[in-house]
């Protein structure tokens, strides 16, 4: 089995910083290992960075993108400004939902609008500590999943992160079968959603939140959890390299 694992840079490495980066776990990993790699770096990066993977099994994400067309959208990106060189787009992550106000809707309309362009979205979802504590959790994940997939009529191309809000950038990641319960339910929605067996759903379940070079083993001993989507831990080439090197161990 292959497993996918997404760096996400988020608001972090100038050009100069994020070049260095890039060219350092481009040179450290082999094509032939069980990992599929995709970076995602700020958008000013995401040009140059092509360049240095022209030839390299690695590949390339945006952290996010607009729904809507070219034109008078100051600060946006559009869809065309990043599909020539990404294969994958983060779309939902709760910094956007929360920092920047982005709705289930807008998310609907972001993946509808990134699967016209044959990009990959990630699609995060995840519920936060009071909702985890007064047992919401499946009605959160029903609900961020169904909003998300409305009008979307295949998972051939969509990758879903679950990250628990409680777990992004706090050192407190969830217990591998905290992670894989919810990994679980997700992989039962999609079966409900797409009508179709267990076997049939092919769409990559993903773990986020504190992942570390220390506990990445544990999330993908889990039966229901196919990679990571990784933020601090994937700002170090040393880091990033030992997480890449422990599941090539697996
Ligand atoms: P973290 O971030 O690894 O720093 O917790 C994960 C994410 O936000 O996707």
């Amino acid at each position: 089995m292959s497993y996918l694992i997404v760096a996400n840079w988020k608001m972090n490495k100038t050009n100069q910083e994020s070049l260095k980066l890039i060219t350092e776990i481009n040179n450290a990993i082999q094509q032939t290992s069980n990992i599929n790699v995709v970076i995602c770096p700020p958008y000013t990066s995401i040009v140059p960075a092509a360049e240095v993977l022209e030839n390299s099994s690695i590949m390339l994400g945006s952290q996010n993108m607009s729904h809507e067309a070219p034109g008078a959208h100051t600060g946006e990106i559009s869809v065309d400004m990043i599909s020539p060189y990404c294969e994958y787009v983060i779309l939902g992550h709760s910094e956007r939902r929360i920092i920047y106000g982005e709705t289930n809707d807008i998310v609907n309309m972001k993946i509808l609008k990134a699967l016209g362009s044959k990009l990959t979205p990630i699609i995060c979802i995840g519920e936060n500590i009071d909702q985890r504590n007064e047992g919401k959790l499946d009605s959160i994940l029903k609900e961020m999943l169904e909003s998300s997939l409305t009008g979307v009529k295949s998972f051939d191309n969509l990758v879903i992160a679950y990250e628990p809000l409680w777990a992004i950038g706090t050192g407190i990641s969830a217990s591998p079968e905290q992670a894989n319960e919810a990994c679980s339910k997700i992989k039962i929605l999609l079966m409900e959603h797409f009508n179709k067996t267990e076997k049939d759903i092919t769409t990559p379940i993903l773990y986020g939140g504190s992942v570390t070079k220390e506990n990445i083993k544990d999330f993908l001993n889990q039966d229901c959890i196919d990679g990571a989507l990784i933020g601090s831990a994937s700002l170090s080439s040393e880091q990033f390299l030992s997480i890449i090197q422990t599941i090539d161990t697996l």
